[in-house]
């Protein structure tokens, strides 16, 4: 493989070990993943298989153990975290599983902190306009201590929004939240994929969610598989037998009818 300057997303060999007292313990087997500037990517797979881990590597937050990981062509893998906070200022919104926001400072003042470390001079205008997209135009000067899960949440997405990524990550965007307000969000981070190009990288356990991307790939214990072109035309084949995956990039005309298999993923 290549690095590809059409590839925002370029990954090759990479793995993920920690040290646990005297044991080693492996959370990635080599992996390889490329992904199309514009495109959208599912990661699906079961609680522990690794999913945050590799969010975390491709978001340039942690470092491999080896191979190589290219972000908008520039190596990750080998930049120290001075480095790294600036290629995320610049081209990342990450939305956390734990929403992380800061706790001694407002809805409004978290969102706009991405706005304000990128330089961007409308940070304030933006901020209000996002936190009333995500239905929180009454919560600008509340505190996240005194938000709810879901609001939190939702104050998250919106700070992810606001530098206009060029690529988003989001751990389970949607996990926190009740089927109405999680269709709302779904429905603003493709509108942001469809208006402004923005590449997504999202982990989830919601079919519909993951559905709704142009590929779907597996995380089970620490390997990554992404289903081939057979299996994708066999599953549509054979439309409703139990096809967990049933998408790929690859093949354009068959996103449609691909998706009329309404997957099933968990
Ligand atoms: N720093 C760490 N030290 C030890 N184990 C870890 C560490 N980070 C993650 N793990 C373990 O690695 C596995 C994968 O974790 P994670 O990536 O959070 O999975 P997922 O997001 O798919 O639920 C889990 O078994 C988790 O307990
Ligand atoms: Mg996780």
């Amino acid at each position: 493989m290549h690095v590809n300057s059409e590839n925002i997303l370029s990954v090759k060999d990479l793995t993920k070990s920690v040290q646990v007292e005297d044991k080693t313990l492996v959370l990635l087997q080599p992996l390889n993943l490329t992904v199309a500037a514009g495109e959208s990517i599912a990661v699906v797979g079961s609680s522990g298989s690794g999913k945050t881990t590799l969010l975390s590597i491709l978001a340039g937050l942690d470092l491999p153990s080896s191979g190589q990981v290219y972000l908008k062509n520039k190596p990750l893998h080998q930049f120290n975290e001075e480095q790294r906070s600036q290629v995320r200022a610049q081209h990342v919104g990450f939305i956390f599983q734990q929403f992380l926001l800061i706790n001694s400072l407002t809805a409004l003042e978290n969102v706009m902190l991405p706005a304000e470390l990128a330089n961007l001079t409308d940070a304030r205008a933006r901020g209000e306009a996002l936190l009333e997209q995500v239905g929180l135009a009454d919560r600008l000067d509340h505190y996240p201590s005194q938000l709810s899960g879901g609001e939190q949440q939702r104050v998250a997405i919106a700070r992810a929004f606001i530098a206009k990524p060029d690529i988003l990550f989001a751990d389970e965007p949607t996990g926190n939240l009740d089927s109405k307000t999680g269709q709302h969000i779904t429905d603003l981070i493709f509108d942001l994929n469809a208006k402004e190009g923005t590449t997504l990288v999202l982990v989830t356990h919601d079919a519909k969610l993951a559905a709704r991307c142009q590929r779907q790939v597996e995380m089970d214990s620490g390997v990554l598989t992404e289903p081939t072109v057979e299996q994708v035309s066999n599953n549509a084949k054979t439309s409703n037998v139990e096809s967990t995956k049933t998408q790929h990039h690859d093949v354009e005309t068959q996103n449609s009818a691909a998706q009329a298999t309404t997957p099933q993923v968990g």
